[in-house]
C-alpha cells in the first residue's frame, strides 16, 4: 500500500515587505511530506523555516505556489474553513509557545476543544490532564502560564498541539527551550505518536541529535531548498 500524502507544496514563495524593501523569506520550495512520515527541516537562522511552517500550518495564505494538505488545496478554503480545518488536521507547535496568559494551562491545553468539535468533552479533559501528566507537569492543570518556566510553557504548548491527535505535527524548534533529558523525552512522546497514529512530523530544529532522529532532513538556506549535505547528522539507531 502506498502512504497517504499529508503535504503536497509545489513551488511556494512568500516575500515579505521590510521597511519598503522586499524579503524573500522563500523562494520556489516544492516538498512532500507522507503519512507517518518525519520529516526534519533545518537551516541557519532567517533561512525560512518558520515561514515554511506557518504556510504547511495553514496559518499563513499570503502565498505564491501550491499547497495541498490531504488532497486540500488549502488556497481554496475561505477563511472559517480553513480555521476548522486547520484545528482538526495540523497540531501546531509554535517557536514562542503562544500560549494565551489570561487562560490557566490547562484552558490552554483544551483550546482546540473549543472550536466545533464533535469529541467528547469531558474525555478529552481527561486526555488533556494525561498529557500534562505525561510532561511532568500534571499538578499544574490550574496555573496560569505566566507563572511558568520556558521549559514548562513549551510542554504545555506540545500539550495543546497533540490535544486532538492531528495526523500532522508541525513543531518549530519543540526542545529549544528544553533541557537535554526533558528534550529527548520529548522527542520521544512525539516519535511514539508517529508510530501509533501514523502521524506526520515536520519538525523544524537546530538540534542535531534531534534532526538526526527525523527519517528525512530538508535543508533551508536563503528561502531555498539546498542539499541536505552541509547538515551532517549522526544517525541515530532505528
Ligand atoms: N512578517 C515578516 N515581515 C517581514 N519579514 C519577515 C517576516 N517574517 C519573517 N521575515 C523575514 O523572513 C526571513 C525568514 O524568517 P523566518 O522566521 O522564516 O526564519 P527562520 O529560519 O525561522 O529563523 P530562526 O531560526 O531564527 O527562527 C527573515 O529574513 C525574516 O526577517
Ligand atoms: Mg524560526
Amino acid at each position: 500500500m502506498t502512504a497517504r500524502l499529508a503535504i503536497d507544496a509545489s513551488h511556494l514563495t512568500r516575500t515579505f515587505s521590510s521597511e519598503g524593501k522586499p524579503v524573500h523569506a522563500l523562494v520556489d520550495v516544492s516538498l512532500q511530506v507522507y503519512a507517518g512520515e518525519h520529516v526534519a527541516i533545518v537551516g541557519k537562522s532567517g533561512a525560512g523555516k518558520s515561514t515554511l511552517l506557518n504556510l504547511i500550518g495553514a496559518l499563513d495564505r499570503g502565498y505564491a505556489g501550491e499547497l495541498k494538505v490531504f488532497g486540500q488545496h488549502l488556497k481554496a478554503l475561505p477563511d472559517r474553513a480553513l480555521s476548522q480545518f486547520r484545528n482538526r488536521q495540523i497540531g501546531f507547535i509554535f517557536q514562542a509557545f503562544n500560549l494565551l496568559p489570561n487562560l490557566s494551562v490547562g484552558e490552554n491545553v483544551l483550546l482546540p476543544a473549543s472550536f466545533g468539535v464533535d469529541l467528547d468533552h469531558r474525555q478529552l479533559r481527561h486526555r488533556a490532564h494525561q498529557l500534562l501528566d505525561d510532561f511532568g507537569l500534571g499538578d499544574r492543570f490550574g496555573q496560569m502560564p505566566t507563572q511558568m518556566s520556558g521549559g514548562e510553557r513549551q510542554r504545555v504548548a506540545i500539550a495543546r498541539a497533540l490535544l486532538l491527535r492531528p495526523p500532522i505535527l508541525v513543531c518549530d524548534e519543540p526542545t529549544g527551550s528544553l533541557d537535554t533529558q526533558t528534550a529527548s523525552h520529548i522527542l520521544q512522546v512525539l516519535k511514539d505518536i508517529q508510530h501509533q497514529h501514523g502521524t506526520a512530523l515536520v519538525v523544524v530544529t537546530h538540534d542535531p541529535a534531534v534532526a538526526a532522529a527525523a527519517g528525512r532532513i530538508i535543508a533551508l538556506d536563503k528561502g531555498r531548498v539546498v542539499s541536505s549535505d552541509d547538515y551532517p547528522v549522526a544517525r541515530s539507531s532505528p
